[in-house]
């Protein structure tokens, strides 16, 4: 008998021990099933109310476990679904900007289009290529801005109140996109993508390496197709020729690196190259 007792004792104690274990297992966030090995009717009372207790709390935290992380996931995909629709917004009134100039329409998707090959070209990481890409198409959506006289033809050289509105275009284009978060780096490289390698450019005469990276890209890719598309106060010039001109000023206008990277995209000059029947002016068409 007193053998008996002292059995059922140490039967008690071991269960005991494992309930402790599983209790701690559990606090440490390491769920399993062994809790279930202590519900059974062989069990001494107390410990398999705590263990079927147990077991129903565990089930009742993993159901909610699954049910966050399917919330978490909802919340991501609506969080991209925001992004793309912001995008596609500021997307759209870039495009809209382009309706009210002729000689411009098209030129914010083959900035972008050029830029990306360029970072591409430079080995920058695909995400910064994304982001280079994005920022060619809303460079230019400080514009929107801007009284029409800015698209209208002039003689020459713009009129000094226009000058000012143009210089004025990259700080409103980054005012307008500040508040998009997800935009990032896009906002200040839009801010910069008309600042000049040797400081002279605008609207805060950065210099060199102060220049952000992407901004000296979209630098090349914007230059090339304003020189490459007809304006009102030059025809396009030929790919040769554009090419010159960015050989030419590379380490003063443009970033040395970046027309490198440029001349390299073989698959620029046949897309771009036709038979040109007037003459290139020669020169460099004013900055817009
Ligand atoms: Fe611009």
């Amino acid at each position: 008998m007193a053998g008996n007792a002292r059995r059922e004792m140490n039967d008690q104690s071991n269960e005991l021990s494992q309930l402790l274990a599983i209790i701690e297992n559990v606090a440490g966030g390491n769920y399993s099933n062994d809790i279930m090995a202590l519900t059974g009717s062989d069990v001494p009372g107390p410990i398999r109310i705590i263990a079927e207790a147990m077991g129903m709390m565990m089930v009742k935290v993993e159901t909610r476990e699954y049910q966050l992380e399917l919330l978490v996931q909802e919340l991501r995909s609506l969080n991209e679904q925001i992004k793309r629709n912001s995008l596609q917004t500021v997307s759209s009134m870039a495009q809209a900007l382009e309706a009210r100039d002729a000689y411009t329409r098209g030129h914010a998707e083959r900035v972008a289009g050029i830029a990306a090959l360029i970072a591409c070209e430079m080995g920058l990481a695909p995400v910064t290529v994304e982001l280079v890409r994005t920022a060619g198409v809303l460079h230019d959506i400080g514009k929107i801005g801007c009284s029409d006289r800015i698209f209208q033809p002039h003689e020459a050289r713009n009129p000094p109140d226009v000058v000012k509105e143009i210089m004025a275009h990259p700080g409103a284009g980054a005012e307008i996109l500040k508040h998009l978060d997800f935009l990032g780096e896009v906002v200040t490289i839009i801010h910069a993508h008309h600042e000049r390698i040797d400081g002279k450019g605008y609207p805060r005469r950065m210099k060199g390496n102060d220049i952000p990276l992407g901004a000296r890209i979209i630098a090349v890719a914007d230059g090339y197709d304003a020189m490459t598309t007809d304006r009102p106060y030059q025809k396009g010039m030929t790919h040769q020729a554009a090419l010159e001109i960015l050989r030419g000023q590379a380490g003063a206008k443009w970033d040395a690196d970046c027309v490198a990277a440029f001349e390299r995209l073989q698959v620029i000059a046949p897309a771009q190259e036709q038979p040109d029947e007037g003459e290139p002016t020669g020169t460099t068409p004013p900055a817009q």
